[in-house]
């Protein structure tokens, strides 16, 4: 489906059916799809019944929609759509680059203790059956506060002789600090270590321009800011390092390139069957975002609503933030205190049409919030807040 323009309802929360009743305020979990994109799904999954599934006017549509998804995901994030890789989900997209380095017992990965519980275990994973070490900088609390410089100067100190690998999150899921990447990038290339970035909680938040600044390797997922459907993500990769990283999973679709730069382009790293239509959701979601501003429009607009919701959650008295005063991702995460625990407030929140989530480590709530999330969410997440305290 080309996507030019898409029809929108006056006023963007309306396009949203999942913000109908609620205030809901969990889009680092799963983000919301618009109408417009539950529609090119269901087109796109008709489209192929229609046309006979497998058909070779099928089959053009499937490599047709993969560039365009890739084109409208570039148009976001920057970077030539060939560097792009159409994966499932973040997760995938790092064990892919964490399985193609070429290791050797005692190698070295540098990590934080502030990742994702599903990346933190590939680590594991990949260290204990390739017999590397794994060095964590403590991030998770201590750090939230720290200035840019001092967590560059962090990774400096890290990085061994046998370090092959930076594992880290753009954004810390459990406290939203956003890190400083080009500094951090450049740490890792003074270095010759390859830099691996997830950017789950940061594609879709944060303007950025992977044309300007290269990141080696950069994992995106499509259903929680972007708001496409649940199971289509990307891997970025520097070109340089397309031909350098090794296959480890290869089927069909990574096999099927003939062309002379087959080798050259990030397509190498795609397997087999997915669920080609649900790529249909994030051109469409894409360009509702951009209907509605620029990036930066929306990450400002997303700030000044992250700066309300943590006046008024200020305002209640008996919560400690554990993420930077200074607001730099849409994830706030405070602790409450009282008899309560975080799973049952969260249980009660989400009892009176409030989603939040809990996070562990440090022991929080976490409410995320979008360039979309109006006052009455953030009113109505407070007063059930001091509801149930
Ligand atoms: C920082 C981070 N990384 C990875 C994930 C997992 O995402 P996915 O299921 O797309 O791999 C999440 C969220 O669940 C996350 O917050």
């Amino acid at each position: 489906m080309e996507v030019s323009k898409v029809n929108l309802v006056d006023g963007q929360r309306a396009n949203f059916p999942a913000l109908e009743g609620k205030a809901y305020l969990n889009f680092g979990g799963q983000g919301v799809m618009a109408r417009a994109t539950l529609d090119a799904v269901r087109d796109a999954f008709e489209f192929i019944q229609k046309e006979g599934p497998f058909s070779a006017k099928t089959l053009k549509w499937i490599s047709d929609e993969g560039e365009r998804v890739k084109a409208a995901l570039a148009s976001e994030l920057g970077g030539d759509p060939d560097c792009y890789a159409l994966v499932q989900n973040a997760t995938e997209g790092c064990n892919i680059v964490m399985w193609g380095i070429n290791w050797s017992p005692d190698d070295h990965i540098v990590t934080t203790d502030a990742e994702h519980s599903g990346v933190d275990a590939a680590v594991r994973n990949l260290a204990a059956r390739q017999g590397l070490r794994v060095s964590k900088i403590l991030l998770s609390i201590s750090s939230v506060d720290k200035s840019d410089d001092e967590i560059v100067a962090m990774f400096r100190d890290a990085i061994e002789e046998r370090t092959k690998l930076v594992v880290v999150s753009h954004v810390l899921w459990n406290t939203g600090r956003r890190l400083p990447l080009a500094g951090i990038q450049a740490v890792c290339r003074e270095a010759g270590v390859q830099l691996l970035v997830d950017g789950a909680q940061s594609a879709g938040v944060i303007p950025m321009n992977l044309s300007k600044e290269p990141i080696d390797f950069y994992t995106v997922t499509g259903h929680k800011w972007i708001g496409g459907a649940e199971g289509v993500g990307a891997l970025i990769i520097r070109r340089e390092l397309i031909p350098w990283l090794e296959k480890t999973f290869v089927g069909w679709r990574s096999s099927m390139n003939f062309a002379d730069n087959a080798e050259q382009v990030a397509s190498r790293f795609e397997v087999a069957t997915t669920s080609f239509p649900l790529w249909t959701s994030l051109p469409v979601a894409i360009r509702v975002h951009q209907q509605w501003g620029t990036a930066q429009e929306r990450f400002d607009k997303q700030l000044e609503n992250v700066k309300l919701l943590r006046a008024e959650l200020g305002r209640i008295g008996v919560v400690d933030f554990y993420s930077p005063a200074d607001a730099s991702s849409g994830l706030v995460s405070f602790a409450v205190r009282g008899a309560k625990t975080h799973a049952q407030i969260a249980a009660e929140l989400e009892a009176s049409n409030v989603m939040i989530r809990t996070v562990p480590l440090p022991d929080a709530l976490r409410a995320s919030v979008h360039y979309f999330s109006n006052e009455n969410d953030i009113s109505k997440l407070c007063e059930h807040l001091r509801a149930c305290l």
